[in-house]
């Protein structure tokens, strides 16, 4: 339908549910396109160490002068943050980056639904979970889409848009738009367990762990194979480490569960290393320890 007959909804200011890695991220970019920005998570402390991960970034992009200082003072000034969703009272878009479990968002959604205002559009950062399942549990799936940043958000041009079976025109081209002003490209996926990126790169990774497993290679051997031959700009297991391992098996459980294909089972060592907690360089230790410097391998 041309753009003339569509009533696009205007973004004019972000709520993000989740202050991890990519909240943060999403909240960097959204500041500095001039969007007010309202931050929730369940953990004060997490939403303590976003604001000082996004100044620390901000302040590497002014030493390599792809900002002012003026620009990072006037971005800081547009984020606030809160453990209440309340604060997302007048919110045009909520975008949830919450941890990658569908329990924890479907109870999400459930408690940020009433603090909506009507109009309000809203999207899930998932890495693989239906967009169709999670809008159906909201009372606005017409409203509901998939936007999938990249890691990490201010660095990587991608934002992959899923369409829900229900999504709407006006919110796929509204949610298009904002992620053109923040200086993203978009590619669309339909919405099929872990979408495109994630459908491709993730049992890349799972059949990492799964040489590592099987003996095929040690930790260094598998990343600089993959780095120097297939020139990767970083190996599988480091890349696993910095998506995070607990993120990567929640992907492969969704691939494994919605297209039932043994192909993607998720390898007993990447279990394994979640169980213990090791989740990569968000707790310090995965399949490299980044207590020391520069980061060993752990096996
Ligand atoms: P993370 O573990 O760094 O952060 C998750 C945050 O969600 C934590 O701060 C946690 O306190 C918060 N949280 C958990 N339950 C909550 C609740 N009920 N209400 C509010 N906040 C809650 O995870 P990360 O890596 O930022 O991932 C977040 C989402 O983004 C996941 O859906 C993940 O699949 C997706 N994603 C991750 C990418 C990556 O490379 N790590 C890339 C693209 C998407």
């Amino acid at each position: 339908m041309p753009d003339a007959l569509l009533d696009i909804p205007e973004i004019a200011s972000v709520g993000i549910i989740g202050a991890g890695q990519m909240g943060n991220g999403i909240a960097h970019v959204c500041s500095l396109a001039g969007l007010p920005v309202a931050m929730v998570d369940i953990s004060p402390a997490a939403l303590d160490k976003a604001l000082a991960t996004i100044a620390r970034n901000m302040e590497r992009q002014i030493g390599r002068k792809l900002i002012t200082p003026e620009q990072r003072d006037a971005a800081l000034g547009l984020i606030t943050t809160s453990t209440d969703y309340a604060s997302f009272g007048g919110t045009d878009f909520v975008i949830e980056a919450a941890t990658e479990k569908e329990a924890v968002k479907h109870e999400v959604f459930k408690a940020l639904v009433p603090h909506l205002k009507p109009s309000a559009m809203v999207a899930s950062n998932t890495s693989s979970i239906s967009i169709t399942r999670l809008g159906a549990g909201t009372d606005r799936p017409e409203k509901f889409i998939g936007m999938h940043f990249m890691n990490p958000v201010p660095i990587m041009k991608l934002v992959e848009i899923i369409r829900g079976i229900a999504t709407d025109e006006p919110t796929f081209r509204a949610v298009d738009a904002l992620a053109k002003r923040l200086g993203k490209q978009t590619a669309t996926s339909e919405d099929f367990p872990a979408f495109i990126v994630n459908r491709i790169l993730v049992p890349m990774i799972n059949e990492a762990v799964y040489a590592l497993y099987e003996g095929v290679g040690d930790i260094r051997s598998i990343d600089t194979a993959m780095r120097l031959g297939a020139n990767h700009p970083m190996g599988p297991l480091e890349l696993a480490d910095f998506i995070g391992l607990d993120t990567c098996l929640s992907i492969m459980q969704v691939l494994y569960d919605g297209l039932s294909d043994s192909k993607y089972r998720p390898c007993p060592l990447l279990v394994k290393y979640v169980e213990a907690g090791w989740y990569g360089r968000k707790t310090g230790r995965g399949f490299y320890d980044y207590s020391q410097d520069p980061p060993v391998p752990t096996r």
